[in-house]
């Protein structure tokens, strides 16, 4: 009696598709108006299977309307995952009038071996006709690996080329091309495995100095420099996020005027006896600060997601006993916004519990969050502020700002009577917010 998009355990604020199973986003870009979102796709079956390109629009990255199949397998192998790209200066012939392509490039996945193909649409993504002359990139014997697949393409301004960032074998490497059927090896960095993502972001939003970032599927990053055929890594790996996230990818013809990186994640989120499995991860913008340890990556669920939520809570200098009473209101919730900022003055070890499970965990004497190491910009404050979004199945946890944050399964379903939960030798929970969430979904 469940209807579609409000079954008990579907996630109320989050994508998922209709039914089947659904992994990486693919061809994140932005046209005429529409977000697109095309993923990693079984249509028929709750398990990973017959990989197809699903499709999704969206006019606010909030709301979503489920298109049919956009790339289904073919006697080249099956969907992998890819990027889409709108080719303005008809650099592949297949434009038609005024109406410029939309670009796939995506990986055929077969039992010999993973190649690049690239497909196009005249109708905003709608129907799609594959390249005849498919496969352009066929990189096996070079590397001796299967193990190539994911490209992400952009088009290079300053050089007037494409680039693709490509997983082969043990890292991305990157091919430039003038027409995108005709690529050129140029350079390989190692230390990533699949979904390679390599794009040019501000410091502290100043257009004047910035770096480029290339990170894997995992959620760990380098920040480097990129001269259009090689990216130079200056520093160590970091993450940006971790636990449930995976295969993320970034936006392309994002407006100049809007200027933002906007990124969804896959959320590794299993969705027991639902007719659909996974989600995707709230849309996320990337930015790069200074901090006391260098630039790194921020990411902070984008504006369009706050009219989603209303505050009907909050309380300042409170002790975590009191706060605890406070939160007890709210213990059943499945869909809630929890935002605080706590102080560790009377503990060493601290945090937050969701129905049982560790939140946040953080251990000033160690420097972790879960475990991972995390140092607050600002030392002697000793002040934690967490962004925490539950939707049903899933946990999303934004600390300081973006500077780390993960998401989880949210275990059990059911209600716990743990509820919401301070921790840690009666805290001073300085700031707590509870919000009501609402469902995407009609
Ligand atoms: C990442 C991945 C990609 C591949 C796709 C297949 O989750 O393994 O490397 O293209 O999923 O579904």
């Amino acid at each position: 009696q469940d209807s579609l998009y409000h079954e008990k355990n579907r996630p109320q604020f989050h994508f998922s598709t209709r039914r089947g199973w659904i992994n990486d986003p693919n061809g994140l870009i932005f046209y005429e108006g529409e977000y697109h979102l095309f993923y990693q796709h079984n249509p028929y079956e709750r398990e990973w299977e017959n990989m197809s390109w699903g499709h999704a629009v969206s006019k606010d990255l909030v709301h979503w309307d489920e298109l049919s199949v956009a790339l289904h397998p073919d006697n080249l192998g099956t969907m992998f995952s890819g990027s889409a790209v709108i080719d303005y200066g008809n650099t592949a012939g297949f434009n038609k009038g005024n109406t410029p392509a939309m670009v796939a490039i995506y990986t055929a996945d077969n039992s010999d071996r993973e190649i690049q193909c690239i497909a196009y649409s005249l109708d905003k993504g709608r129907t799609w006709t594959k390249y005849a002359k498919n496969p352009v990139i066929d990189s096996k014997e070079k590397w001796n690996s299967r193990d190539t697949r994911d490209p992400k393409v952009f088009w290079y301004k300053p050089g007037k080329h494409w680039v693709m960032v490509l997983n082969e074998r043990d890292g991305h490497s990157i091919y430039t091309s003038k027409n995108l059927k005709e690529w050129n090896y140029e350079s390989h960095v190692t230390g990533f495995w699949e979904c390679p993502e390599l794009f040019e972001l501000p410091i502290d939003g100043n257009k004047e100095n910035t770096k480029w970032v290339m990170y894997g599927a995992s959620g760990t990053y380098m920040i480097g420099s990129f001269d259009g055929k090689a990216f130079t890594p200056e520093a160590g790996k970091f993450f940006y996020s971790a636990g449930s996230i995976y295969a993320a990818q970034t936006y392309t013809n994002i407006p100049e005027s809007d200027g933002r990186r906007i990124q969804i994640g896959w959320g590794r989120i299993a969705q027991p006896d639902m007719p659909f499995n996974n989600m995707m991860l709230l849309p996320t913008e990337l930015k790069l600060h200074s901090t006391k340890n260098g630039v790194r990556v921020f990411s902070t669920p984008i504006k369009e997601t706050e009219q989603l939520f209303d505050r009907t809570n909050q309380w300042t200098d409170l002790k975590s006993d009191d706060a605890n009473q406070k939160l007890k209101e709210f213990y059943s919730a499945d869909k809630i916004r929890i935002k605080t900022t706590f102080k560790l003055s009377h503990a060493t070890s601290a945090g937050f519990n969701l129905f049982g499970q560790r939140v946040i965990d953080y251990d000033m004497n160690n420097n972790t969050i879960n475990g991972v190491f995390y140092s607050p910009n600002d030392m002697t404050s000793m002040e934690l502020t967490a962004d925490i979004y539950v939707d049903k199945t899933s946990i999303e946890v934004f600390i300081d700002g973006g500077a780390y944050s993960y998401s989880m399964e949210r275990k059990p379903f059911a209600d716990n009577k743990e509820g919401f939960h301070f921790w840690g030798n009666n805290i001073d929970v300085k700031n707590l917010e509870v919000y009501s969430a609402k469902s995407i979904w009609k």
